[in-house]
């Protein structure tokens, strides 16, 4: 048995201080029975514990991992077209069940969060959850004011206006722009079409930053583990 506040600690819902303060606003479920006592103990093994709805487990039951992705692979564990895939550079890992948190396309590079935490890889992927995520873009072609505004106020993608979004123009070289931009949203092939929209081809594409997470210098190909910071930081978001 563990104190419950010992126990969300564990699993990166809370810091033990702030677990306290979880159970006495009543978000904590043991066996689908809200717990508002501080002191209560759970049994880690046969008890489910869940906050805000959401099942908690330690964060040493899973494995979270970062990967850079290069581009020329897809993000699935099978392709019919035989095409390598992200599992191919994670296969020594030897974890299963790891799915990736989200999608990024054949031609883009950049991170991809890995987990085998169905509840947070779930949270995550859902459609409300609006963690900013950072690009670096290249496009052929200038970046005049005007385009740069279109893009931060949203342009027509699939029928629907893009929400706003922030917009950095860095340089202007050899006939190419390169960018940094951060959008909300997931839409299929998201960034490539926000560009197409303001007629400009994406040549480079490389996803830098999920939330406060950075890529950093990962190489392509490579991974790590995320910290127990970091995990903590995913679970609260
Ligand atoms: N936008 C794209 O166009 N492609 C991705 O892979 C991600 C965002």
């Amino acid at each position: 048995m563990e104190r419950l506040n010992k126990y969300l600690a564990s699993t990166g819902a809370a810091s033990r201080r702030s677990a306290d303060k979880l159970i006495s606003q009543g978000r904590v479920r043991v066996n689908g029975k809200t717990v508002t006592e501080l002191g209560v103990s759970v049994n880690e093994k046969n008890d489910t514990v869940m906050v805000d709805d959401i099942i908690v487990r330690p964060v040493s039951d899973y494995s979270y991992l970062m990967f850079y992705k290069p581009k020329g692979c897809i993000t699935t564990a099978s392709d019919e077209k035989g095409r390598k895939t992200i599992y191919d550079y994670l296969s020594d890992l030897n974890i299963p069940h790891l799915i990736s948190v989200g999608r990024l396309d054949y031609d883009t590079e950049g991170m991809l969060l890995l987990t085998n935490d169905g509840e947070l890889a779930h949270k995550l992927t859902h459609p409300s959850f609006e963690v900013p995520k950072t690009y670096s873009v290249k496009v052929k072609g200038e970046m005049p004011e005007h385009k740069l505004a279109q893009l931060r106020k949203g342009v027509l993608v699939d029928g629907e206006l893009t929400k706003r979004c922030k917009v950095k123009l860095l340089e202007y070289k050899d006939g190419e722009s390169k960018l940094n931009i951060t959008i909300t949203e997931g839409k299929n092939r998201q960034v490539r079409k926000m560009f197409e929209a303001v007629e400009r081809e994406v040549i480079f594409l490389k996803r830098i930053a999920v939330g406060e997470l950075r890529l950093g210098g990962l190489s392509r190909g490579g991974y790590r583990y995320l910290n127990e910071d970091e995990i903590y930081y995913l679970k609260r978001i």
